[in-house]
């Protein structure tokens, strides 16, 4: 009963298999071989353009050296207040872009809306030399609270962004995740919403340790070649990276796994939300669930061995946030959570709740 992060649970057979097979004979080190030629004709044609692609190891790097390329040191990078880069990589983009500032900007579910960011534009000063301009808005997709950007509204987005001259950033670290459940293609929840450049992620999805700067405009993305090297991102052996990325695009791989993730996620909303002591102010769009749970169950399922956290519910409505006795815990399904584990979870949860329906 492992739900506490989609990075807990190994990579794919059909990845692992690729890094093994990868591992025989030479290549040219540093991208310069065959396998990274193949990942780059995959993903333009996932994408439906010619795209510019440098692979890195972590999603931390892969969000701030994206981030460089959109902002001076002086810019600023508009993203929700409680994303990943505002609150989990250690000022990782600051470093990367070498000072910008990031301004967070509120929204329900770890959303922005179009209202959020030109309210946000508009109280940004506009004194010249004293106040820094924005460069760059970032998107997180999947959200950090399991829900996912329409189309729609990232059209929206980066049509305000794109007005005010900043570019747009998307943190794909569960990008699959939103492709499955929006069901639209990759091209136009990205380029043809107004995304620049896109961290296109691997690890939580089924990787072993892969993520993809995607640059829309190749042009855009050339001096990537010098950042990734200078940010001691450029692996020497690159070819193991290339073999994960290929695996895992390969023939719709990367969708098919962040579909079970997807589903798992569903069967578990569907059994929490008939639960006495359990509310779900978020409807799980992904593989991430945030519900509200009376901290009994909480513990029957810690002591039962479930592996799960609570988090911060301070992004909720106040009227949906925690109550005394309760609390927001934080669940992610991944391509190989089992069934079985969900149903034992939902059955711990099922029988501590049976005292609290008295009540
Ligand atoms: C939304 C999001 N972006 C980026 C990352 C960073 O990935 P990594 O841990 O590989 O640096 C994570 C990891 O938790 C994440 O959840």
């Amino acid at each position: 009963m492992f739900f506490a992060s989609d990075n807990g649970l190994g990579a794919s057979d059909k990845v692992m298999q690729a890094i093994s097979a990868a591992n025989g004979g030479a290549r040219l080190g540093y991208g310069r071989d065959d396998a990274t030629r193949i990942v780059e004709r995959q993903l333009s044609d996932l994408f439906e353009r010619e795209v510019g692609v440098y692979m890195v190891v972590t999603g931390t790097a892969a969000n701030g050296l994206a981030l460089s390329t959109l902002t001076p040191p002086w810019g600023i990078v508009l993203c929700h207040d409680e994303s990943h880069v505002m609150e989990d990589e250690c000022c990782g983009p600051e470093f990367f872009t070498g000072g910008a500032k990031l301004v967070g900007i509120r929204g329900p579910g770890a959303k922005i809306t179009a209202k959020a960011l030109e309210a946000s534009i508009a109280s940004l000063g506009r004194r010249v030399p004293h106040n820094a301009p924005v460069h760059a808005l970032s998107l997180t997709q999947s959200t950090e609270l399991g829900l996912v950007y329409s189309v729609e509204e990232v059209r929206a987005l980066s049509a305000i962004a794109k007005a005010h001259g900043a570019g747009v950033h998307m943190d794909g670290a569960r990008f699959a995740n939103a492709v499955a459940s929006l069901g639209c293609s990759p091209a136009e929840i990205t380029w043809k919403a107004g995304v620049d450049v896109l961290s296109f992620g691997t690890t939580k999805g089924g990787g072993l340790a892969c993520e993809a700067i995607v640059y829309f405009d190749p042009a855009k993305g050339e001096e990537m070649v010098r950042r990734r090297m200078r940010g001691g991102h450029l692996l020497s052996k690159h070819r193991f990276l290339s073999a994960q990325m290929e695996a895992f695009l390969d023939g719709g791989h990367w969708l098919d796994l962040a579909r079970h993730a997807n589903a798992a996620a569903g069967r578990l909303a569907d059994g929490l939300a008939a639960i006495p002591g359990i509310r779900l102010p978020l409807q799980p769009q992904a593989n991430g669930l945030f519900p509200i749970m009376r901290q009994e169950i909480v513990a029957a399922l810690q002591a039962a061995g479930a592996v799960f956290y609570p988090w911060s519910d301070k992004g909720l409505p106040e009227a949906d946030r925690a109550r005394a006795g309760e609390t927001m815990m934080r669940l992610v399904t991944s391509f190989a959570t089992s069934a079985d584990d969900v149903d034992r979870f939902l059955a711990v949860a099922a029988k501590a709740a049976r005292p609290l329906a008295a009540e």
